[in-house]
């Protein structure tokens, strides 16, 4: 047998034990010099770190991108370079609302995080399981989150809030359809799409940009739980996705999703008749057809848990040259939002932790000190630690810049409401009344009569009458079900929902 490894302090002396404390006699008391008991302690005190204030809930797999299709001619992204290429991949899911110990099976919209780690710097793509969202300025954002969590008095979720907010905000009612929907509770993350949901740019090496939605679609099919099932299952485990996860590697049958892009030109991006950068509204495939990029495999659990996936920092700014933003307003908040997240949760050096560090391309930058400062930047001279400098330290590669972005020169500054209009509704119309079949529909009104019979009648009402702009067998349909109570027990996670009187 071999001799086991000796036992050591964080500061590599040999543990005499790792049992009992240094006390005075048998019977204690315990000695302040006991520094082996001091330090089990403070570091049991200091294994939490905050949880994300949104996406707390996730489970994370390692993979491969592959690539399968040449589409160099609308980007130069060097992860596309050649059919055949292969980027390592780290991916998180998430639900949005629960907390870190929410349960799985709830109903939510689901987070879809991958972190490619290319030699030009990491693209983290950071999307959801949903091409869409419920707001289109960022600046609604922390609102809309308010409704998702607790109540400040009850401390219970509150659909009050809930249908209160998307009733006043219209344009969420596409969202709120394909959260009520059956994909509202997907089997696993194996078994939904990922979409980056926001409009994206890409340019190629002629300099020419091009706005692009990605699309990652499941080989594992659709599969999704109905509200009965989904409490089954929370009833029994709040942990199915991670155990799904977990067995589906260890059997080796590995999740995968081919990557497609929707294109549009710039020219198209001003004819269309809604906003292509409302992130509301989607790109009707007929018009933007999808195109094969390549394949998604993940195949590997990571090792620790902590180290990979709770310390990653997904963000939607971490492009790499070929691929860049576009002006939609929320992916605009969200590049302010998630660095600030990050230097919060996991402190000013997070880029640097094993997740985050790129794997296949060099850092250098002139970023100083600062707290867990636990690498150097040693450019080969100590003296080339300011820019510029003498003394051969890193310089910016101007090719990088992505091309110029032609503005509207009648543009004005201010502060643009968008007002409510049919534009809002035509999408989610097609898919209630052309995308859905019957039991689908059926399934939609009851899932949604469900989630809304908690809530007061003066808001059921202000939200029926936004599904009858939709369509009018929409609102028929779920006003039926609250009327007849024929729709199961409420889907989002609640009690008792009471909106609570203002003090005196
Ligand atoms: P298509 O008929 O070409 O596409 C319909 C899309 O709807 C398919 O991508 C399908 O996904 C998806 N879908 C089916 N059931 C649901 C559901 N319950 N929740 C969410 N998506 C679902 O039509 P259009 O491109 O013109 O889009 C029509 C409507 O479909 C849109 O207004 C939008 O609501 C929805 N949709 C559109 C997408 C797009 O990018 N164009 C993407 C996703 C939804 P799959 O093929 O994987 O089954
Ligand atoms: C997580 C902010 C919109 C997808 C987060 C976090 C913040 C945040 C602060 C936590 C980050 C962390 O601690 O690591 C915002 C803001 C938004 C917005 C301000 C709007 C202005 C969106 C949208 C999507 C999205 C539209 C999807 C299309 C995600 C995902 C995560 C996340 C997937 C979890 C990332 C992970 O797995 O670590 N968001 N968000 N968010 N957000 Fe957003």
């Amino acid at each position: 047998m071999t001799k086991r490894k000796t036992l050591t302090t964080t500061s590599g002396s040999p543990y005499t034990t790792n049992e009992t404390s240094r006390t005075a006699g048998a019977r204690g008391p315990v000695m302040l010099e006991d520094h082996q008991l001091i330090e089990k302690l403070a570091h049991q005190n200091r294994e939490r770190i905050p949880e994300r204030v949104v996406h707390a809930k996730g489970w994370g797999l390692q993979g491969t991108f592959t690539v399968t299709k040449d589409i160099s001619q609308y980007t130069c992204a060097k992860l596309f370079s050649e059919v055949g290429k292969e980027t390592e991949v780290l991916s998180r899911w998430s639900t949005v609302a629960g907390e870190s110990g929410a349960a799985d099976a709830e109903r939510d919209v689901r987070g879809f995080s991958l972190k490619f780690y290319t030699e030009d710097g990491n693209w983290d793509m950071v999307g959801n399981n949903t091409p869409i969202f419920f707001i289109r300025d960022g600046y609604k954002f922390p609102d809309f989150i308010r409704t998702q969590k607790r109540h400040p008095k009850t401390n219970l979720r509150s659909p009050e809030a809930m249908f209160d907010f998307w009733s006043a905000q219209p344009e969420s009612v596409h969202q709120v359809t394909i959260l009520m929907s059956d994909r509202g509770i997907p089997r696993s993350p194996a078994h939904m799409n990922g979409y980056g949901s926001h409009t994206f740019s890409m340019w190629n090496d002629k300099g020419e940009r091009h706005w692009v939605k990605f699309h990652f679609r499941t080989h594992q099919g659709h599969e999704t739980l109905s509200d009965a099932k989904a409490a089954e299952i929370i009833g029994h485990t709040r942990e199915s996705y991670q155990e799904e996860l977990w067995h589906m590697i260890e059997d080796g049958n590995h999740p995968k999703w081919t990557l497609f892009i929707q294109v549009m030109t710039e020219e198209q991006a001003l004819e269309t008749e809604f906003n292509p950068f409302d992130l509301t509204k989607v790109w009707p495939h007929d018009d933007f057809p999808l195109i094969e990029v390549g394949e998604l495999e993940m195949h590997t659990f990571p090792e620790n848990y902590f180290q990979l996936v709770e310390n990653a920092a997904y963000s939607p700014n971490n492009v790499v040259p070929g691929i860049g933003f576009s002006p939609d307003k929320m992916l605009q908040a969200r590049l302010f939002a998630y660095a600030d997240a990050h230097r919060y949760r996991l402190g000013t050096h997070y880029e640097a932790l094993p997740a985050n560090a790129p794997k296949n391309s060099e850092v250098r930058h002139y970023h100083k000190d600062g707290a867990m400062r636990f690498f150097t930047n040693d450019f080969g001279n100590p003296n080339a630690y300011y820019e510029p400098n003498q003394y051969d330290g890193p310089v910016a590669d101007e090719s990088a810049e992505e091309p110029p972005l032609r503005i509207d020169p009648e543009a004005v500054v201010g502060r643009f409401k968008q007002e409510e209009s049919d534009v809002d509704y035509v999408q989610p119309r097609k898919l209630y009344a052309e995308v859905l079949d019957d039991a689908e529909r059926d399934r939609l009104h009851k899932n949604m009569a469900g989630g809304m019979a908690p809530v007061s009648e003066d808001v059921k009402e202000r939200w029926l009458a936004v599904l009858k702009k939709v369509h009018p067998d929409y609102e028929a349909g779920v006003r039926r079900a609250l009327e007849t109570g024929n729709h199961g027990e409420p889907s989002l996670p609640v009690t008792d929902d009471t909106p609570v009187e203002a003090a005196e």
